[in-house]
Order: structure tokens, then sequence, then C-alpha cells
């Protein structure tokens, strides 16, 4: 306990900004984009910087995929009465389940309503930023969870396509495996097991069959929920068994070097290949549908929020209103990998990666993301990680199937 506290205490860097010699005034914002992360967030602190001379931007950053690091951080911060002046955090329950339900969040109605974003931001993303009559948090993007990435002259060679439903992949992982591609599957850290949990769920019982998870129509352990465990098992078995050491940047480079044929990630692998590595999106990197998720475009949203009692108050509404600008948004979404949350957003700046998903994000059935905070309370979601370390202890689906019917219980999920 000791230990994770002091390694969470080194991993958190504070980078100051001076945008003007004499800045007067100062905003502290607080993510998990640092390092091979962070040019967006580089580009809009800019961008503020040179629209707001005299205030120091501190960029506090925690290292860690999916933000497991800093949500420890800044949860001692906020209980201790130091928040940040504006935080990153999921849309959806992951905010509204911890900071808007202790009462710790402003109201961003007001601010909504005075940018005239109500009618910029699609109607379902609002209701997910919305509850006690309130809006919490600006959105700066929309992320796709449910895509597979590979290296289209990689598969080539291989005489592989990218497989359209879970038994697919299968056949296809051990036909690699036939041809000496040991591992055919990067993966990465605890978190992205989580993460591809969910594209396996999705794939096995379809858009329906996701949400009735989540609004109580189907049980963790219905015999259709215990397959997804079944398969899933049989999906890790295609993958490294060095993945619990891996950041997820570096299971997209095991695939990039051909040491694996595909990657399950979100969309920010994207932004990594693209904006980090410099690669070209369809020739350095291809990607597709994960595996039987076809036409369902499964999102989540960052966004940033205003906690109550901030030091520089103003400094963090003029940092909303860039976020919430499609000036912001189209700095920030290019380079992340990311669409604009907005509606008016200018297509012509993003990659051929970007364009498909905008097409995708128009046409496809929509639904959200467990590992990224969307569909269920954090008392879940953050409970989720043990029923994986039983599920990766026993293999046994049956007792991670039950484990995940538990805390759904105790929770009182979609009740
Ligand atoms: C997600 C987040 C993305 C990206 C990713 C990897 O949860 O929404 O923006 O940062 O984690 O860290």
């Amino acid at each position: 306990m000791f230990r994770r506290a002091v390694l969470l205490a080194l991993a958190v860097a504070a980078v100051s900004i001076p945008s003007a010699s004499r800045a007067q005034e100062k905003l502290e914002i607080f993510s998990w984009w640092a390092g091979d992360e962070g040019p967006a967030l580089k580009a809009l602190i800019d961008r503020y910087a040179k629209q707001n001379p005299s205030i120091e931007v501190v960029n506090s950053t925690v290292t860690g995929g999916s933000g497991v690091n800093a949500r420890a951080v800044l949860k001692t911060r906020m209980l201790g009465g130091d928040p940040p002046d504006s935080f990153q955090v999921h849309a959806g329950q992951e905010l509204i389940g911890t900071w808007v339900v202790a009462n710790r969040m402003e109201d961003l109605g007001p601010l909504f309503k005075s940018e005239g974003w109500m009618a910029k931001f699609p109607p379902g993303l609002i209701s997910l930023l919305s509850a006690k009559g309130g809006i919490w948090s600006v959105p700066v993007n929309i992320h796709r969870s449910n895509v597979m990435w590979f290296v289209p002259a990689n598969l080539k060679k291989w005489g592989v396509t990218p497989p359209n439903s879970w038994d697919e992949f299968l056949a296809t992982c051990k036909a690699l495996q036939g041809k000496g591609l040991e591992h055919p599957l990067a993966l990465g850290e605890n978190w992205t097991h989580n993460h591809l949990w969910e594209s396996v769920a999705l794939g096995v019982l379809g858009p329906e069959g996701w949400n009735a998870l989540w609004n109580g129509k189907m049980k963790f352990n219905d015999p259709k929920a215990v397959k997804v465990w079944d398969t899933f098992g049989q999906v890790l078995a295609c993958a490294n068994p060095d993945a619990s050491g891996l950041s997820w940047q570096q299971a997209v480079d095991r695939t990039l070097k051909g040491d694996a044929a595909f990657n399950v990630m979100g969309d920010w692998a994207a932004g990594y290949m693209a904006t980090t590595l410099k690669l070209q999106p369809g020739e350095g990197f291809g990607w597709a549908p994960s595996p039987g998720t076809g036409g369902t475009f499964m999102m989540l949203s960052d966004s940033f929020g205003l906690p109550k009692g901030v030091k520089h108050r103003d400094a963090a509404l003029k940092w909303l209103k860039l976020l919430g600008s499609r000036e912001g948004q189209d700095v920030f979404n290019p380079l992340k990998g990311s669409l604009a949350a907005r509606l008016d957003s200018d297509l012509s700046l993003y990659n051929a990666y970007l364009k498909s998903a905008a097409s995708d994000w128009k046409s496809n059935k929509v639904v959200g993301s467990l590992a990224h905070g969307a569909v269920a309370p954090e008392s879940f979601g953050s409970q989720f990680g043990t029923v994986m370390e039983i599920y990766l202890a026993s293999k046994n689906a049956t007792a991670a199937a039950n484990a995940a019917q538990a805390i759904a219980d105790q929770v009182r999920l979609g009740k």
C-alpha cells in the first residue's frame, strides 16, 4: 500500500508552461495524458497560452493508461481539499457516480447555455454528462473502443485478413501459429484486459445483449454472458504471456514490429501511431472493427470538469470554453486520434482513419464503454478489475460471471 502511494507520488509530473514572462494568474489542469499521450493536450495548452498570455498553465499529469493511477491521485487531492482547477474524467458514470453525487462539482449547465453548446453537441452525449438537473463536464472528444489494429503488409505476408467474428479470430490465430507466429495478439497491462473483454463481450452478445447487461435485463451469469468469458479465455491464449508488463503503447509497438498480428485498443492508438510515430494511416497501420462488432461504435468521451472551490476559477472557465469551442476541438482531436464531440468540426483537418471513424460514428449503432467509464457506475467499474483478477487466476468462466453478478447486485446495477 505504502509502496503504491510512493510510486504514485513519484509518477505525478507537473510541467509549468509560463505563457508570458510576467504571468499573474495560474491554471492547473490534471490528466493522464503524459509522455507519448501528450501532444494533443500540449497543442491545446499552447492555444490557451496564446489566448491568455498572462496565465501560467501548470500541466499536472499522472502516467498510466485509462487513468488507472490518475484517479487514485485525484481522489487524494479532492478529499484533501486540494482540487486541481480542472481535471480529465470520462463522460458518464465515472464522473456522475463519484464527484457529482458527492456534491463536489460545479454545474456547467449555465456555461453550456451561455456558449450556445446545447445545439452544438449530440443530445445523447449531453445526457451522458447530465444528472440531478445539471451538466457536469465539457466533452472534448469521442473515442472508439472497439478497434482492431494491424499492419496491412504483414497480414498480406501471412496470408490472412482481419477476422469478422471471434470464432474467425480464433481460426486465424491458429493459422498464424502454424506459420510460427506464437502470439498473434499483442496485449498489455491489466486495464487493457478489461478493454479487450468489452470488445469480446460486444462481439459475442451484440449491441442489444451488451446494453442488456447495463440496464439489468441480462444477468452477468446468464449462459450467454458466461460464454463471453469462455471466448475471452480462448482469445487470451493467443496473446503474449508477458502482457502485464507492457503499457498499451508497447503492445501497439509489438504489432508494428510484426511480433504480433493484431492489437485491440481504443483509437488513441491511432493518435499514437499517426502523431507520435508519424505513420501513415492505411499504410503504416490498418484498422477494422474488433471481431464481430462491425456496425457498432463503442464510444467513450474524455471531458473536463470544474470542482467546487478551486483556486483559479476564472482561468478554469476560460479553459473549459476553449475545450468546448470548435477551435479547441479541432486543435486537439486530429492529433489525439479522436473525433470532435461537437457536431460542426472541420473534417478536412482529420486523417483517413478519423474520417472513417466519423462516418461510422454517424451511421453505426452507438453503445457505451465499460473500461472507460461510460456505462457503469464507478463502484462497478472499479471492482470489475477484481473480477478480471479472479478470471485470470482461475480461468473459471462461471466463477468470474458469478463475481460480476454479485457486484452488480451490490451496486444495484440497472436499478
Ligand atoms: C482512455 C482515455 C483516452 C486515452 C486512453 C489511454 O481512458 O479516454 O483518451 O488516454 O485512456 O490512456
